[in-house]
């Protein structure tokens, strides 16, 4: 690789690079991708070791500070996020104030915006104790925030978090508990949660964290790039492909149309349809972590005792796909979002929350990379190049 900044000085050249397919924005030591052997590692740790043996913030705690925390060091980092869960009770009016049928990505993106008119006391990114203050106040408020625009849509009252319950199962009890009835955590939905949430931690520079990164190379505030790559994760080609997702598997079931007439209009690149969940740009070979999703799809829809036809119908398409010279030969597999919708819907999210659940798993890793672009003395602020193709001068008319 070549440090084409350098050369650019050198010599006035700029490369044009559409979607930064061959373009490394900067160095990183947090995740480790070989696409072409389906390789994901967290900090130098396989990510189906990390998966099965942390928890969350265990692999939170990794990501941010770069090695695993002692037994002491994770018991003060939990406590803390505990400790600061609770919203600002005016932010509960902000919410309330937005439309019920609103997307909750855009609540959420909107809410982590306004944390920085609350918490102005953790705005400074070249202080050190308000950018840890405002690293415990995003984990610990972005799963409530998260809750109450899932509460938002359907008409139900928010709830106070449960500081006796760890973060996942917190996070379930806002999501499902209500004020009526007391809410028992079901072991199954907690431990596959916290799996999922663990796969989507990190994925180094992709197009939401690349946009934290983009936003705070100006020295913008954590609440602020991350709001920024909230925003940027909600498109159907990023993490709203979850939600695409379901809404094409239930569109073939519905429509009666047959798996294998559905995939003939992907190849003829009808209407511009696509096979979403199948692609990535960095994997050329099976996405590890989709491999680590479908185990726990058909393990979590055996525990909790559901069938689901839209699961039936992603593995037909996955088995037609693999086997089919278009996806073959562009070394299409599918990716993350494939299967993790399936799971959702069996736990009881509606489809609209399901990259909302992306945008907390991926939280540990917005931060890790907002953290380690702030320290990194070769930052600068990101500004790319263009070709410009307009007019040449030209003589505005005389008035
Ligand atoms: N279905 C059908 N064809 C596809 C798909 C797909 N899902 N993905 C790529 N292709 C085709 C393209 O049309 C192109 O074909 P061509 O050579 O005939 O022009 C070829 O494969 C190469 O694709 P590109 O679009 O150049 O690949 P790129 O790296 O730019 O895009 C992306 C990657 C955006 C993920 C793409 O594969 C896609 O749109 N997938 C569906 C959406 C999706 O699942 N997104 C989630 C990605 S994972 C994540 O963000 C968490």
């Amino acid at each position: 690789s070549i440090d084409i900044s350098s050369l650019t000085r050198q010599t006035g050249l700029t490369s044009l690079d559409y979607g930064f397919v061959n373009t490394a924005s900067t160095r990183s030591a947090i995740t480790f991708i070989d696409g072409e052997k389906g390789i994901l590692r967290y900090r130098g740790y396989p990510i189906e070791q990390v998966a099965k043996r942390a928890t969350f913030l265990e692999t939170a705690w990794l990501l941010i500070y770069g090695e695993l925390p002692s037994a002491s060091e994770l018991e003060e980092f939990d406590t803390k996020i505990r400790r600061h869960t609770l919203l600002h009770e005016d932010l509960k009016r902000f919410f309330s104030a937005l439309p019920h049928n609103a997307h909750p990505m855009s609540v959420l993106s909107s809410g982590v915006s306004a944390l920085s008119t609350y918490y102005q006391d953790s705005l400074n990114p070249k202080n050190p104790e308000h950018v840890e203050l405002a690293t415990v106040r995003l984990l610990a408020k972005l799963p409530v925030m998260a809750a109450y625009a899932h509460k938002k849509s359907i008409g139900q009252a928010f709830l106070y978090p449960d500081n006796s319950l760890s973060f996942v199962d917190n996070f379930l009890k806002l999501n499902f508990g209500n004020l009526a009835e007391p809410y028992e955590i079901d072991p199954v939905l907690s431990k596959a949660l916290e799996r999922l949430l663990i796969l989507h931690e990190d994925h180094e520079q992709n197009a939401s964290t690349s946009t934290v990164r983009l936003v705070g190379s100006t020295e913008a505030n954590l609440f602020a790039s991350v709001s920024a790559g909230i925003n940027a994760l909600f498109g159907p080609l990023h993490g709203g492909a979850n939600e695409a997702v379901l809404a094409m598997l239930a569109q073939i079931r519905d429509s009666g149309e047959g798996v294998g007439r559905f995939v003939e209009r992907v190849k003829n690149k009808e209407d511009g349809v696509k096979l979403m969940g199948f692609g990535h740009r960095v994997y050329k070979n099976y996405d590890p972590r989709a491999k680590l999703v479908k185990e726990s799809a058909d393990e979590v829809l055996a525990a909790l005792g559901v069938h689901d036809d839209l699961l039936e119908i992603a593995k037909e398409l996955e088995a037609i796909a693999l086997e089919d010279d278009y996806f073959k030969s562009r070394r299409l597999y599918p990716n993350v979002d494939f299967y993790t919708g399936v799971i959702y819907k069996a736990m009881g999210f509606p489809t609209r929350m399901f990259t909302v659940l992306f945008a907390i798993g991926r939280l540990p890793g917005w931060i890790a990379h907002w953290r380690e672009m702030n320290t990194d003395p070769q930052t600068k602020i990101g500004r790319p190049q263009q070709l410009y193709t307009g007019a040449a001068e030209r003589s505005f008319p005389a008035r």
